[in-house]
């Protein structure tokens, strides 16, 4: 059992580590209101995308308890309008619209119950919330099992950005991988691309194995052609943030480059993600819409400018990986492999 944790109910409010202080500090922060909620996963003091998910439920469950509605129409409507804030915060990860989706369908029910009374719609919506993140910690670890066969003994195993415990509710997707082979006795290291613009791998990935005493080198990205090379990589495991009907894959930017790399040099690049990551209403990544974020994660370093005032940035924070170049796709339902628009289709249970 770890000592720390990602996100969780209180009475008191939503309690989450705040990542934007890692390595540095441990602090915990308990956001009371909606808007509060929405500000944190905007600033990313809770990202990655099962958890930003994770987060507008125990969101959307504390709207219903500060809501000072005294009939079922003032509730509902006081929980549209903390939904359409929560929805408003990042536009890849589709996660956050299953969650609330998912909140929404169980309001839905609840205030259509015969005996239905605000109290007994927010006891609903408060056990709902919990129960996303219950279930998370549970496929999370189940995607583990699912991709354990795809990692030998004595392997290193690169992935990008976090993916782990703390863009999950717990355990991690593509981390997850890596979690169940090494609880299997397979010696397995870690590298952990640094991530710029936000150092998700240097500072999350790297702090979070760590403290399971997982072994985790961390390398700037552009070391990893090098180290493919070099043949000191054997595998690619990367989370997602949203993935396509076709198989295009959004994950943090710079994803698509080291799927390029493991192409090259025969690598293979895995994906691992829920069932609820997976957007197939969408037919390929060129209709995923992309974040693109503000100046300062990119034109500074710890509060330091690094680029001349007055010369612009770019900053999209996620890319497509295009699905010819994913080797697998490992959910808590098994693997998915090429052609994806069926094997993802028939996974999701859409066909089967
Ligand atoms: O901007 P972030 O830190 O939210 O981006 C996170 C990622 O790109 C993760 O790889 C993805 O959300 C999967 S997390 C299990």
């Amino acid at each position: 059992m770890s000592d720390w944790f990602t996100l969780r109910w209180s009475e008191d409010g939503v309690v989450l580590l705040d990542q934007r202080q890692l390595p540095r500090e441990e602090v915990y922060l308990t956001l009371d209101s909606v808007e509060e909620i929405a500000r944190a996963i905007e600033s990313l003091a809770v990202r990655g995308a099962p958890a930003i998910g994770c987060a507008a439920a125990l969101g959307l469950a504390r709207a219903a308890c500060l809501s000072a509605a005294q009939d079922l129409e003032a509730l509902r409507s006081d929980l549209e309008a903390a939904a359409t804030r929560l929805a408003r915060t990042r536009p890849t990860a589709v996660n956050l619209f299953w969650a609330l989706e998912r909140m929404g369908a169980l309001a839905e029910r609840a205030l259509a119950e015969p005996h239905a009374s605000v109290e007994s719609v927010r006891g609903s919506l408060v056990a709902a919330a919990q129960e996303i993140l219950a279930e998370d910690v549970r496929v999370c670890r189940a995607i583990g099992q699912a991709g354990l066969p795809l990692v030998p003994e004595g392997a290193s195993i690169l992935t990008h950005c976090n993916a782990g415990a703390l863009a999950t509710a717990g355990y991690g997707t593509a981390l997850g991988v890596v979690r169940a082979a090494f609880e299997a006795g397979r010696k397995v290291r870690v590298l952990a691309d640094e991530t710029r613009p936000f150092f998700q791998g240097a500072r999350l990935t790297a702090w979070e194995l760590q403290r399971d005493g997982i072994p985790v080198t961390v390398i700037t990205d552009n070391m990893a052609a090098h180290l493919m090379r070099r043949a000191e990589i054997d595998l690619v495991v990367v989370g997602a943030d949203r993935i396509a009907a076709n198989g295009d894959v959004a994950n943090k930017i710079g994803t698509y480059g080291l799927a390029v790399l493991a192409r090259e040099h025969g690598i293979p690049f895995y994906v691992a993600a829920p069932i609820s990551t997976l957007d197939l209403a969408t037919p390929c990544g060129d209709a995923i819409p992309i974040e693109e974020r503000g100046r300062a994660e990119v034109a500074e370093i710890l509060s330091q400018p690094i680029v001349p005032e007055g010369v612009p940035v770019r900053h999209p924070a996620f890319d497509i990986t295009p699905a010819r170049l994913v080797t697998a796709v490992v959910t808590e339902r098994g693997l998915a492999r090429a052609p994806y628009a069926l094997s993802l289709a028939k996974l999701s249970g859409l066909s089967r």
